[in-house]
């Protein structure tokens, strides 16, 4: 009974962006928007042979002269190695034939890495970027999603960071994304999702992303970090994985997005509890290398302090990548005898995730350089689709980042997997209206 509710409660709640979902999409097709779709080349650094039109790419035709890609790629070092790019100012052509032996024109870098070409250049630490919390967690009907479109619309949407719990209900089990209980929410094993993702990042050989994961949230013991060796090696991304140098690293130690592109390491990964970098050293102990503010905060001040790790000192944290939770929840005793589960603030999403406003993720943001001077590198929200304008937690990153927004179009074009629609509304917002007022009495 109580388990049937929670599937009428955010019909309740929900905003429109929320339904975003329309009736009729395939689930195949991966939309022909890229993110921040500038033009650009279709060849990839990397030489890996591809005209990536299937993924969408647009391609640029060589007629535009010196908008070229170069990224150049030394054999010997790859310290050097580099997306580059000069103006188009200091291009020195004249057109005259007669000077055969001057310098070729400087090529200018019009392909943009994670969405801008500003970004090939800055470090990792430099920039500020959407994380999808809870990412796998889309489920029409259910209390415990938190995003309305599933991880390949969340990439191509422009979401860089990807957050959610990982769970093994019993010793035997795969590892299992499942929110707060297998028994409220499980969206399928690991590799399931994790071998989705990799075919978005063969499809963007410019992307970086991370994968941010939770060991076991709320349950006793912690999976073993070599349990996660198996769903990353069977899903194929574990090529894409990144390893860090040192077992810790302050802002400047980051490595640039070129430097990630070029080696094509283009996957951070990290895990809050348990990991174990002599054994797996690809699965970073995350608050060894970045902070996080209070995590799934039920206080709509949103307060920028430093979290986790616990009683890190304030020096250490100012030289550190942090994470900004911005998602507001409420609470719910759902399940007998568990402990509440906190679910998105659904009424409050538009403003939550607005530009500008009370509350909202715009104003966090900006308390957040006032207190440490500079914005939180990953800034993490529910259904990222909602906002003042849909989408416009985007803008509040290109604001970050002092990056012009593209008003792109946003969000979830081309559904892509998964999301189905839905026409029941009418007397089950009156049914559901009822129902939560139950629960929350
Ligand atoms: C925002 O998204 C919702 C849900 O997909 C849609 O109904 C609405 O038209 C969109 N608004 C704009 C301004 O695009
Ligand atoms: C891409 O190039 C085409 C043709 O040169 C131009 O019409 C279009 O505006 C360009 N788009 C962007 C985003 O620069
Ligand atoms: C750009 O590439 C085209 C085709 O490869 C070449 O003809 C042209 O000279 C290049 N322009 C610059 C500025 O490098
Ligand atoms: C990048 O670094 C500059 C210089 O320290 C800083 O002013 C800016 O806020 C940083 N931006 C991000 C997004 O970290
Ligand atoms: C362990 O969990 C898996 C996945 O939820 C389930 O299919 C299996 O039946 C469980 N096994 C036991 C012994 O409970
Ligand atoms: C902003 O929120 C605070 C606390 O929630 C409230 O006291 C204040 O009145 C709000 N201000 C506006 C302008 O809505």
């Amino acid at each position: 009974m109580i388990l049937i509710l929670i599937f009428l409660l955010p019909l309740a709640l929900l905003p429109q962006c929320v339904f975003a979902q329309s009736p009729s999409t395939s689930d195949t097709s991966i939309p022909s928007v890229s993110v921040g779709s500038v033009n650009s080349t279709s060849s990839s650094p990397l030489s890996t042979t591809s005209s990536e039109s299937a993924g969408g790419i647009p391609v640029e035709t060589p007629t535009s002269g010196r908008q070229n890609v170069t990224a150049t790629t030394s054999t010997t070092s790859l310290d050097v190695t580099a997306i580059v790019g000069l103006s188009p100012s200091t291009d020195t052509t004249d057109g005259s034939a007669s000077t055969t032996s001057a310098a070729h024109p400087r090529p200018t870098n019009t392909r943009p890495c994670n969405g801008y070409v500003e970004f090939c250049q800055r470090k990792i630490s430099n920039i500020s970027m959407v994380v999808a919390h809870n990412s796998p967690f889309v489920r029409l009907h259910n209390a415990a999603s938190n995003q309305a479109y599933p991880v390949l619309n969340q990439l191509n949407d422009g979401i860089r960071g990807l957050q959610f719990e990982t769970q093994k209900p019993n010793a035997s089990s795969s590892i299992r994304l499942c929110h707060t209980s297998c028994d409220l929410l499980d969206m399928g094993t690991l590799e399931s999702y994790l071998a989705t993702v990799k075919t978005w990042l063969d499809k963007n050989p410019y992307e970086v992303i991370a994968i941010m994961m939770g060991n076991n949230n709320g349950l006793s013991t912690r999976i073993p970090a070599t349990d996660y060796i198996a769903p990353f090696h069977a899903s194929g991304i574990q090529n894409y994985l990144w390893t860090p140098p040192s077992p810790t690293l302050n802002l400047p130690d980051w490595p640039t997005l070129s430097h990630l592109i070029l080696t094509n390491k283009r996957v951070i990964t990290m895990l809050d509890y348990g990991a174990h970098p002599p054994t797996v050293p690809w699965l970073l102990p995350e608050f060894n290398y970045q902070w996080q503010t209070p995590f799934s905060p039920t206080d709509p001040a949103f307060p920028c302090t430093q979290h986790r790790p616990p009683n890190q000192p304030d020096p250490v944290s100012r030289n550190r990548m942090y994470m900004l939770n911005h998602n507001l929840n409420i609470q719910l005793r759902i399940l007998p005898g568990q402990a509440p589960i906190l679910l998105p603030a659904y009424s409050l999403l538009d403003q939550v995730n607005a530009v500008a406003g009370n509350g909202s993720l715009g104003r966090s943001v900006k308390e957040c350089e006032a207190l440490w001077g500079r914005p939180p590198n990953w800034i993490l929200v529910d259904y990222y689709n909602c906002g003042s304008f849909n989408g416009s937690v985007f803008e509040v990153a290109a604001r970050a980042n002092r990056v012009p927004f593209w008003d792109r179009a946003c969000c979830g074009s081309g559904l892509v997997s998964g999301a189905r629609g839905w026409v029941l509304r009418g007397w089950l917002w009156a049914v559901s209206g009822m129902v939560v007022g139950w629960l929350l009495v």
